[in-house]
C-alpha cells in the first residue's frame, strides 16, 4: 500500500510564472502517471492525498479549479479504470464536496466496485483526525449500546472503524516538494510506515521519480521494533501472529 501526499503545485507554477491552478492541471498528470505505473508493477492499494479538510480555507476560485479538475479526472479516467481493472474508493468528509463532484464520485466508485488489480483510494476533504473523532464517536455509540464492553476495545477494533478499516496500513508513504509533515493525513494508520520525502514538486513527479521512491523502499529493512537478530531468526512482529 502506497500513499502519496501530492505537494508542491502552487510552487511549480509560481516558479514558471503561471497560475496556481495551472501547477494543479499539471499535477493531474501525475496523478496518472503513479496511477498507471502502480497497476502496470502491480501494487495492490493506491491513496491519493487529493484535497484536506484544512483546504476548504484556499481561495474559492483555486478550490472550485481543484474541484472541476477531479470531476473531469473521474469523468475521463472511468473507461481507463475500467479496462484495467482498477477501483476507486474516496474517504474523507465527502458531504461537504458539490454536489456534481460527489455524483460523479459515487458513480465511479459504483462502476468499479468489482474491479479487482488496484484500488486507488482518493481522500477529499479528509483530516486523520476527524477520521480518529469519528471512530472513537462510532465506537462509544457501540458501547453505549452495549455491543461492546469497553474492554473489547482494541487497536485491530479502531482499526477497523476507521475510514481505511478494510485496506492494509501504508507500508510506504510519499511526500513531495521537500516538507518534512504528515499534514493530517493518515495518523492512525502510519505507526510503521515507510517515510519518503522528495524535494521534487508533484507536477514534476512522474514515472521515473515514482520508481526511484518505490526502489528506495525496497532497500529499507522494516524491523517492527525488533532487532536485526530477531528479523534474521524471522521471529515475528507483534501485531502478526
Ligand atoms: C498540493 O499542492 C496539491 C493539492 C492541494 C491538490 C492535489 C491535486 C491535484 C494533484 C490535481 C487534481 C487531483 C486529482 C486526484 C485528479 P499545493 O497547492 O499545496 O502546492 P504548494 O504547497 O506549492 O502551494
Amino acid at each position: 500500500h502506497v500513499a502519496i501526499i501530492m505537494d508542491g503545485n502552487g510552487r511549480w507554477a509560481k516558479l514558471r510564472g503561471k497560475s496556481r491552478i495551472e501547477g494543479h492541471r499539471r499535477g493531474r498528470a501525475s496523478v496518472r502517471a503513479v496511477v498507471e505505473m502502480s497497476r502496470r508493477l502491480g501494487i495492490p492499494y493506491l491513496s491519493l492525498y487529493a484535497f484536506s479538510a484544512e483546504n476548504w480555507l484556499r481561495p474559492k476560485d483555486e478550490v472550485s479549479a481543484l474541484m472541476s479538475l477531479l470531476e473531469h479526472y473521474l469523468t475521463v479516467e472511468e473507461p481507463k479504470m475500467m479496462r484495467h481493472g482498477i477501483r476507486l474508493l474516496a474517504i474523507g468528509d465527502k458531504d461537504r464536496l458539490p454536489s456534481t463532484v460527489r455524483c460523479t464520485l459515487e458513480r465511479t466508485i459504483e462502476a468499479t466496485k468489482e474491479n479487482k488489480h488496484l484500488t486507488v483510494i482518493l481522500a477529499l476533504s479528509y483530516s486523520g483526525r476527524s477520521d480518529i473523532v469519528r471512530t472513537v464517536q462510532e465506537i462509544a455509540a457501540k458501547v453505549k449500546e452495549g455491543e461492546y464492553a469497553p474492554e473489547d476495545i482494541d487497536e485491530t477494533l479502531i482499526s477497523a472503524h476507521t475510514e481505511t478499516g478494510s485496506l492494509p496500513d501504508p507500508d510506504l508513504l510519499i511526500r513531495t516538494s521537500g516538507e518534512m509533515r504528515i499534514s493530517n493525513f493518515f495518523l492512525w494508520q502510519i505507526p510503521y510506515t515507510e517515510l519518503y520525502v522528495t524535494p521534487i514538486l508533484w507536477p514534476d513527479f512522474r514515472d521515473k521519480e515514482y520508481l526511484q521512491a518505490l526502489t528506495e523502499f525496497q532497500r529499507r529493512q522494516r524491523r517492527f521494533g525488533r532487532t536485526d537478530e530477531q528479523i534474521a531468526k524471522n521471529i515475528p512482529r507483534a501485531d502478526r501472529s
